[in-house]
């Protein structure tokens, strides 16, 4: 049986005032790496949306970003990212979310993104359109890279990683209006669908933290690729880019001419 997109934003709410439930309370910061953190919020909305989809699908494949792969039915598999942007979380920073997908005989076919600390629900159906709580999204309409402001992220092993984004960083800094770094690629993403950014690229990310966010970037009429511009951008190791058609091929073109221009050197 597949959820409804209702049920999946419920569950994604109550997940979001659990995160809430934490605030300024002992959080019990571990460190995955010195730059990857994970707190007893995390591990508490997690078990949450676990033990919920379990309970009302027991079948289902979960991916989580703590528990890892639970196994169930390749058919129906859940990514769950229950606190995506641990780091702000942990430091006061209210720039977090909970993201959650579905996807249905290998197809990403619901997505929600919720933002706790505004309480903006972003959430997608396939064939159905994007919305931003009622409210439809569409991504931004903007032709050129100077009028835009691009987002990314950094990989949570860009102290030792040779691919760490930063020869990216700065090529895109160089063409876009601007580029920013919020901390949370499900929100930079479900900014992007919502217009409020103009393309979203990044590499060295999970596919719990990504897989809702592109469903919404493509109902708001985005596209959503690989560096490569394959659709299938899930697969490992995963790269994404996001944006309106005309800017996602202008990223494509900047990602393409930075790995020439690093072959060469
Ligand atoms: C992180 C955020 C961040 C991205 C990192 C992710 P987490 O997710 O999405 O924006 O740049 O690569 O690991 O660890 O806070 O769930």
């Amino acid at each position: 049986m597949k959820p409804t997109l209702d049920y999946v934003k419920f569950i994604a709410r109550e997940a979001g005032e659990i995160l809430q439930s934490f605030i300024g309370k002992d959080l019990d910061v571990q460190h995955k790496s010195p730059t990857d953190l994970v707190t007893k919020a995390d591990h508490a909305s997690e078990q949450y949306l676990i033990d919920t989809i379990r309970k009302s699908f027991p079948d289902h494949m979960i991916n989580a970003e703590e528990a890892g792969q639970l196994v169930g039915a390749t058919e129906h598999q859940w990514f769950i990212d229950p606190l995506d942007g641990t780091l702000n979380y942990a430091h006061g920073v209210p720039m977090y979310s909970v993201s959650l997908a579905y996807a249905y005989q290998g197809e990403i076919v619901m997505g929600v993104v919720l933002d706790p600390a505004r309480d903006e629900c972003f959430s997608a159906e396939k064939g159905q359109g994007a919305f931003l709580n009622d409210a439809p999204m569409q991504v931004s309409g903007f032709e050129n890279l100077v009028d835009c402001m691009l987002v990314t992220g950094f990989p949570n092993n860009m102290w030792d990683s040779p691919d760490d984004n930063t020869i990216n960083f700065t090529h895109f800094s160089k063409q876009a209006q601007t580029v920013r770094r919020l901390g949370s690629a499900a929100l930079d993403m479900a900014y992007t669908a919502a217009g409020r950014l103009d393309g979203y690229w990044e590499t060295g990310i999970h596919n719990w933290d990504v897989a809702a966010g592109g469903l919404l970037i493509r109902e708001a009429g985005g596209v959503v690729t690989d560096y490569y511009g394959k659709d299938d951008f899930l697969r490992d190791p995963i790269t994404v880019v996001g944006a309106n058609p005309t800017i996602h091929a202008r990223m494509l073109e900047v990602l393409a001419e930075v790995r020439e221009k690093q072959q060469r050197a």
